[in-house]
């Protein structure tokens, strides 16, 4: 499968750019699945997503000019060609705004680049809470600065790529996505403390049980603002707190316990909940992590169960299809977990299933949320891969 993404990757290359000294170099990034820990991450809290095998292919070759002249295999018709010296924000460039403002913010820490031209070839789907958008920014920044032999570490890039997605394309995302995406090993989860940076990699021995990945089909409108908008209800929770909690730096310093002793001094109950969410979400974070090292998979399970339920209650980020689709999944045969993954507002949810009731799963699901919704789910059987990287590198 992916010698085959690499082979038609590179010869469609030569098809569009034709042939050059220089040599074409190929990358991958991948996506990710957060486990659990959702909308913990720009609230200093913990996180546990793992990078996982579908992700972004970048065929990329250096140039004589200044240019850089983008394509994807995904959006044939639409070529992206920009100058180093004017880069700007275009809605008609689309995926296209990524890679620039990559280039741009590469320029601005001093990287020496070189003008390139570029191919991509995704399989993930688009918008729907696997990263497509940090798979698409790390690899384009690792590429790029290869290109040039210019060495930047990786949470240096992780961190050039949450910049870009803040300046660039106007999302104030926290910096799970492109850490995962990043630091991503096979086989392996990353729990990550977003207020220290402190990584710990821990083996996803999931025994019996499968992780799956299953997407609602439902476009994530309005996602942006939306996410945007909880920001700034945290944001807003937290200047309340620190009125009466000297030395609270963010949420993510509130336990349970604090929490509970403080809640009544926040006024709204809107923002109260988000407060809450956060709090209890950051705790299932570091109960799950120890679950999974104890191979305590179903308590592991009902912690996925609890978080989506606290996303869908308190912090009113599921929508109607993820519900759907968490219902369906709850209900269905070898399911021990399941919860929606990433900003939510429709996209996945990330599901622990039996191995030997994988089909019986999906037929069970597909026809449920049929049912509830119209719609018809893809089901998505993926692992624990690893982060960003060349793809010769890899076979040597
Ligand atoms: C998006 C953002 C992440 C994180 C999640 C929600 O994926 O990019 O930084 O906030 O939503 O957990």
């Amino acid at each position: 499968m992916t010698q085959s993404i690499e082979k038609s990757l590179l010869q469609n290359f030569q098809e569009y750019f034709g042939e050059s000294d220089q040599p074409v170099r190929l990358f991958f990034a991948p996506g990710r699945v957060n486990l659990i820990g959702e909308h913990t991450d720009y609230n200093g809290g913990y996180v546990f997503p793992a990078a996982i095998t579908l992700g972004t292919y970048m065929a990329v070759r250096k140039r004589n000019d200044s240019k850089y002249v983008m394509k994807s295999d995904n959006f044939p018709g639409n070529q992206v060609e920009i100058d180093q010296s004017l880069i700007v924000n275009d809605p008609n460039d689309d995926w296209g705004n990524y890679p620039k403002g990559i280039i741009k913010e590469l320029l601005e820490l001093g990287v020496p680049l070189a003008g390139a031209d570029l191919l991509y070839h995704g399989n993930l789907p688009n918008g729907a809470g696997l990263s497509s958008s940090a798979s698409i920014g790390m690899v384009t920044a690792y590429g790029l600065s290869q290109l040039v032999d210019f060495s930047i570490s990786t949470k240096e890039l992780a961190f050039l790529c949450q910049r870009m997605e803040n300046r660039f394309i106007g999302v104030n995302t926290g910096i799970m996505d492109q850490t995962a995406v990043g630091f991503g090993k096979a086989n392996q989860a990353i729990l990550l403390n977003c207020k220290s940076f402190e990584l710990e990699m821990i083996p996803l021995n999931l025994g019996d049980y499968k992780i799956v990945i299953t997407n609602t089909n439902k476009r994530r409108g309005l996602a942006d603002s939306k996410y945007n908008e909880r920001r700034q209800e945290c944001e807003k929770g937290l200047a309340e707190l620190q009125q009466v909690k000297a030395g609270l730096t963010c949420l993510g310093d509130l336990s349970l316990e604090l929490f509970e002793e403080l809640e009544g001094t926040i006024k709204e109950p809107l923002i109260k909940k988000r407060v809450r969410h956060v709090v209890t979400e950051d705790n299932r974070v570091l109960l799950a992590a120890q679950y999974l090292k104890e191979d305590q998979l179903e308590a592991f399970g009902q912690l996925m169960i609890a978080s989506h339920l606290s996303l869908r209650d308190d912090y009113e980020v599921t929508g109607a299809e993820l519900d759907a689709l968490f219902e369906s999944q709850k209900a269905a045969p070898g399911c021990i977990g399941t919860r929606m993954t990433g900003a939510g507002f429709g996209g996945c949810t990330v599901s622990l299933v039996n191995s030997n009731q994988l089909d019986a799963f999906e037929q069970q699901v597909q026809e449920a949320y049929f049912n509830r919704t119209g719609l018809t789910p893809t089901f998505y059987m993926c692992e624990a891969g690893p982060g960003v990287l060349e793809l010769e590198k890899q076979s040597n």
